[in-house]
C-alpha cells in the first residue's frame, strides 16, 4: 500500500490501462482502444513499493505457508481455487462456519482485527499487493489464528470462477476512490461489477462497504440501492451507521486526519 493511485507520481509496474485518455461514466469492466482490441480495465494499479523485512519473511518462510493460498509474488495465479470453503477444511473451524470475503484489505488491519474478534468465522482476503499480502500472513501467523487465508490476485476474477450463493459476507474498506472522472470506471462498486458480487452471496448474506470519498459515497448508494437483489439494511437512500465491529484502517485514518468524512454501506441479499 502506498499512495492512492489517483495521487500518485511514480508508477513502476502498472500493467493496466493508464492511456485512457477520454472521460466517460462507462462502468463496465472493459473497453475498447483506439485499435478496437478489448482492454480490461482493473479496478487497481500495481506498484513496485517498499516491502517490510517482517513481509518478507512471511512470503519466504515455511512456518506463514499455511495463511497464502497461491503464489504470493507476481501477478496472483487463481486457477483452482473455486471453493473458498474447501479452504478450511483442515482447519478447527472446518468450511461450514460462516465465511467473509475481505476485497482490497491493503495491510490487512482490519481483517486480522476482525479474525481475533470472531474466532468461530472464516476469513479470506483478497489483494494485489505484495507487501500488504505479506504483512498481512505475518500479523496472522504471529497471533496463531487458524480462521484466516489470504489470496493474490484480483477479486473480480476471483468471484468469477467461485460458485453461486458461496459467501456470508463480503467486505470492501476503503476502495480506491477514482477520483477522476475518466478513472470512474475503475471504481470497483459498479452494476456490472456489483452483479459479480451479489451472485456469490448466499440469499440473507452481506455486502459491506465503507469510503471517506463523499463523491464515491452517493455513486455507491445510488449503484447499490438499484441493484434488484440487494437490500439497503438502513433503508433506500440511507448510509448505515458504522457499525463497531468495523476496525479503524490505515486508510480510514488518513481520511479523518484530512478532515474527509466516512460513510458505510449495508446490503442484504434477497
Ligand atoms: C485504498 S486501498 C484500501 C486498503 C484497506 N482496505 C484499508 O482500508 O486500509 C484499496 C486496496 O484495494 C486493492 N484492490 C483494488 N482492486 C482490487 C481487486 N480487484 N482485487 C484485489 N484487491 C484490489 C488495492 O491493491 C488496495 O490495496
Amino acid at each position: 500500500m502506498s499512495q492512492h493511485p489517483d495521487t500518485q507520481t511514480t508508477d513502476t509496474t502498472d500493467t493496466t490501462d493508464t492511456t485512457d485518455t477520454t472521460d466517460t461514466t462507462d462502468t463496465t469492466d472493459t473497453t475498447e482502444d483506439s485499435s478496437k482490441r478489448l482492454r480490461i480495465v482493473n479496478t487497481f494499479m500495481k506498484r513496485r513499493t517498499h516491502m517490510n523485512k517482517k513481509a518478507e519473511l512471511a512470503l519466504t518462510s515455511p512456518e506463514f505457508t499455511q495463511y497464502i493460498v497461491n503464489n504470493s509474488s507476481g501477478d496472483g495465479d487463481l486457477q483452482g481455487i473455486t471453493d473458498l470453503r474447501a479452504l478450511f477444511d483442515d482447519t478447527a473451524n472446518g468450511p461450514n462456519a460462516p465465511l467473509t470475503l475481505e476485497i482490497g484489505f491493503g495491510l490487512g488491519d482490519s481483517l486480522i482485527e476482525m479474525a481475533i474478534a470472531d474466532p468461530a468465522r472464516n476469513f479470506v482476503g483478497v489483494e494485489v499487493h505484495e507487501p500488504g499480502i505479506g504483512k498481512c500472513a505475518y500479523m496472522a501467523g504471529t497471533q496463531g489464528l487458524s480462521n484466516i487465508k489470504i489470496i493474490n490476485g484480483d477479486a473480480i476474477k476471483l468471484l468469477q470462477q467461485l460458485p453461486e450463493n458461496h459467501l456470508d459476507r463480503i467486505q470492501l474498506f476503503f476502495p480506491d476512490p477514482w477520483q477522476k472522472k475518466r478513472h470512474h470506471k475503475r471504481r470497483f462498486v459498479s452494476p456490472e461489477r456489483m452483479a459479480i458480487v451479489t451472485r456469490s452471496l448466499k440469499p440473507g448474506g452481506w455486502f459491506h462497504t465503507a469510503t471517506d470519498w463523499e463523491h464515491y459515497a452517493f455513486w455507491m448508494l445510488k449503484v447499490l440501492d438499484l441493484m434488484p437483489n440487494l437490500k439497503n439494511q438502513a433503508g433506500t437512500g440511507n448510509f448505515a451507521v458504522r457499525p463497531d465491529f468495523r476496525p479503524m484502517t490505515k486508510f480510514e485514518r488518513r481520511g479523518i486526519e484530512r478532515g474527509h468524512g466516512v460513510w458505510d454501506l449495508i446490503y442484504i441479499k434477497q
